[in-house]
């Protein structure tokens, strides 16, 4: 199926690693240029060449989103290239604390680089989308938005608020083409989650394979309908949809991606 995304710019900030990888390697894959963004250099620049060996057209923005400063030398680094069509606000950070260990600086940055981030982008991509009549604004949220575990409690927060900011915005781009959505994954096997479970494992008996690992680690942490992590490249998927003109009418919506994770009807 043509997703109509040939030619269409996109922005995916945090796609150095992970659920960003997955979705800017997407997006190029459809035809769309794409500008990898990340804080370190060397991962961001590895991603768009491995884009472009593919026979895709990837640029590269590097900043640090939690900072102003940052978020213009992103900006003006994805804005050099022309417009940009899709901007997927992505970039975020999940520090493993508790409510015992949490600080209100833990507090603070976490919303800073998960909040904050996307908004820095929001208000410097999304005026040019306003001239051109059209664009697409996703923000990858998370199941833990609506459904907060006992730990994390700044991450989760984080989570509620980006969700609560996309609807918002959904409302104040009323009749300009420009469509703002949320892709709320469930939890989803990245380097680092697959890295910290594994150290998890012997504590809590997990077992020793990772198949072993992840078939009881996901009974104990996050039981879903499907028994399994979720893979970046399904966050992708969905990320593509919303992207491209066959969700020209949707906008102001979760679309989750979690496997029957959170539980409910909305
Ligand atoms: N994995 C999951 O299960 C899951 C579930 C729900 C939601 N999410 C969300 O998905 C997003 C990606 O997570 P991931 O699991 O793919 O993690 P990841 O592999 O650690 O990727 C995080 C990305 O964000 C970038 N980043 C972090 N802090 C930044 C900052 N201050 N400024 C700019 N970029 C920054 C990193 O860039 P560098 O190259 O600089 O490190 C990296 O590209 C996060 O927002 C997370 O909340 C993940």
């Amino acid at each position: 199926m043509d997703l109509h995304l040939t030619g269409k710019r996109a922005l995916v900030t945090g796609s150095s690693s992970g659920l960003g990888e997955a979705i800017v390697k997407a997006l190029a894959a459809e035809g769309a240029d794409v500008v990898v963004h990340g804080r370190d250099r060397a991962r961001t620049e590895a991603v768009a060449a491995a884009i472009r060996s593919g026979g895709g057209s990837a640029h590269v923005a590097i900043g640090d989103l939690a900072t102003d400063a940052g978020a213009d030398a992103v900006a003006e680094a994805a804005l050099s290239g022309g417009p940009i069509d899709i901007l997927v606000n992505n970039a975020g950070a999940y520090p493993h604390r508790s409510w015992h260990d949490v600080t209100a600086d833990d507090w603070r940055q976490t919303y800073e680089v998960n909040v904050i981030s996307g908004v820095r982008m929001i208000k410097r991509v999304v005026p040019p989308m306003r001239e051109r009549g059209w664009g697409r604004v996703i923000q990858i949220g998370g199941g833990l938005a609506a459904q907060p575990i006992a730990d994390l409690p700044h991450y989760t927060a984080s989570l509620a608020a980006r969700h609560n900011l996309a609807v918002s915005l959904a409302r104040t781009l009323k009749g300009t083409g420009i469509t703002s959505n949320i892709v709320s994954p469930g939890a989803i096997l990245v380097d680092s989650v697959e890295r910290f479970l594994t150290d998890l494992a012997p504590e809590r008996g997990w077992g020793e394979t990772w198949d072993e690992i992840e078939r009881n680690s996901i009974e104990e942490l996050v039981p879903n309908d499907v028994g399994r992590f979720g893979r970046p490249e399904e966050i992708a998927a969905a990320v593509l949809y919303l992207s491209g003109p066959l969700a020209d009418y949707v906008t102001g919506t979760t679309l989750r991606v979690d496997g029957g994770t959170v539980k409910g009807v909305h």
